[in-house]
């Protein structure tokens, strides 16, 4: 637990290390499209997005940026901003159609070419294994909270790993086990859409399993020089107030959105607070002997995503919630500050508390901000330019966020942007917009924003400029 951080602009600009590595990041089903091309299989969220209700507007990533058919130019685009880096995931129903048995060729050969393509430009490609899309095959067989998920994910690593492995430098098994668990099968709000609070802590269970025998089969498979690692979506809690019952809470929420994965991932136990809180749902009986040998194989680096921080006070709130058993105990409070589109309030002092978090408490990891960024509602005004300023705004104070954590001793190796592109947006469709390229869903069209041109010159100056 921290408390907020003073954040002030450095004199002289922030000025990064020449090796920093500066990326965008997408994520397959948000931006490919082609659902139904070349053998690829409907994932969970095909099937969530076509139930009514679940996606705003009904919107799907049928289409999506047409990313798969676009791949090509979209690498270009890359190139021209000067990007470094390209983090990217792999469509588990593209490249193992229903979740079993063997690859399809032109599912790894789409995410070949585009590793060769990124090379090519001299970008390095970051490959996500897993951004959310579950064969829907295997949700059929019961999804997380069956164990045998766990071990259908490490045989679909081996897959990609057999494939991609001489040309993929920096492998991340997970992004954001925590959206997948709790989001996915306590809340319902992501797919699959189960209201299962037990199922959902067996689902982070073996999500955490999955990692950590995709981790061993990559050690196998890929060349020892290259980068593994897990991307989490860390919440940076602040209590209320220092009354122990906000702290109580703070502790609660810590353990369900931070705990429940970096102790085991990294220290090979779950917390106990975790166990005693949850205890009503479940024994954990579903942990067995060895697991934590294999959940806690050593990583090269840790990834973490940060929008917004958490405020948390005693009390209560309403069910389905993405927190098991903590509904009686905790009350959410909106944070102050700002708001982008998604109503997130805006505060890189989070920023700072986490990588400071992790420069304590994980001295030996490297970290890469695998995510950040804002949704603006951007549109291309009559000279075809895109003005948002808000987000300019938005990204020179997470990145002077970055630069002063690791001024104060944080080893950060990178920054990738959510995101290079606007996508599908999960349960709010295509009407919110984090892209740094505005993408006119009708037409494709790709149309830098003020942001991106701004990024650009971060990039080629390898520093953020003073205001
Ligand atoms: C993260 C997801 C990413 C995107 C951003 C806004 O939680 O990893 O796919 O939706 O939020």
């Amino acid at each position: 637990m921290t408390t907020t951080a003073p954040h002030t602009t450095p004199a002289a600009g922030a000025i990064f290390p020449p090796a920093f590595r500066w990326g965008a990041a997408t994520a397959a089903y948000q931006i490919e499209g082609a659902a139904n091309e070349d053998g690829r299989t409907p994932s969970i969220w095909d099937t969530f997005s076509r139930t009514p209700g679940k996606v705003r507007n009904g919107d799907t990533g049928d289409i999506a940026a047409d990313h798969y058919h676009r791949m090509r130019d979209d690498v270009a685009l890359m190139a021209s901003l000067g990007l470094t880096d390209y983090r990217f995931s792999v469509s588990w129903p593209r490249v193992q159609p229903t979740g079993r048995g063997p690859a399809s060729q032109k599912g790894l050969d789409f995410y070949r070419a585009l590793a060769d393509e990124l090379l090519f430009r001299g970008i390095r490609p970051v490959l996500t294994l897993y951004h959310w899309d579950l064969p829907q095959e295997l949700e059929d067989a019961g999804g997380w909270p069956e164990r045998d998920t766990a071990y259908r994910f490490a045989e679909y690593a081996e897959l990609v790993a057999g494939a991609l492995g001489d040309r993929v430098q920096t492998w991340t098994t997970l992004n954001e086990p925590w959206c997948a668990a709790f989001l996915g099968y306590a809340d319902g709000v992501h797919a699959p859409g189960r209201t299962e609070p037990a199922a959902a802590l067996r689902a982070a269970h073996h999500l955490n399993l999955g990692h950590g025998l995709a981790v061993g089969v990559l050690r196998d498979t890929i060349p020892t020089s290259a980068e593994v690692s897990l991307t989490l979506n860390l919440a940076a809690v602040r209590p209320l107030t220092n009354s122990p019952a906000d702290v109580d809470a703070a502790r609660r929420i810590d353990a369900l959105a931070n705990r429940v994965f970096l102790d085991p991932v990294f220290h090979g136990r779950y917390p106990e607070d975790l166990l005693a809180d949850t205890a009503d749902l479940t024994d954990w009986a579903f942990v067995q002997d060895e697991d934590l040998r294999v959940i806690s194989r050593p990583l090269d680096s840790l990834g973490i995503n940060y929008y917004s921080p958490t405020v948390v006070a005693a009390g209560s709130h309403p069910l389905p919630s993405p927190w098991p058993a903590a509904q009686d105990h905790v009350r959410f409070v909106p944070a102050p500050g700002p708001r982008t589109a998604m109503d997130w309030p805006v505060d890189a002092g989070g920023l700072y508390e986490l990588l400071t978090r992790l420069r304590d408490e994980l001295p030996d990891t490297p970290v890469l901000v695998t995510e950040n960024g804002a949704a603006y509602d951007d549109y291309v005004d009559p000279s075809g330019a895109v003005h948002d300023p808000e987000r300019i705004t938005y990204l020179r104070e997470h990145l002077e966020a970055v630069h002063r954590a690791m001024e104060a001793g944080a080893d950060v190796r990178g920054y990738f942007l959510w995101s290079l592109l606007d996508n599908f947006e999960w349960a709010y469709g295509y009407g919110k917009r984090f892209g740094m390229v505005h993408v006119d869903y009708a037409s494709q069209r790709r149309t830098p924003k003020d942001s991106a041109l701004w990024y650009a010159q971060v990039v080629a100056s390898g520093g953020v400029p003073r205001e």
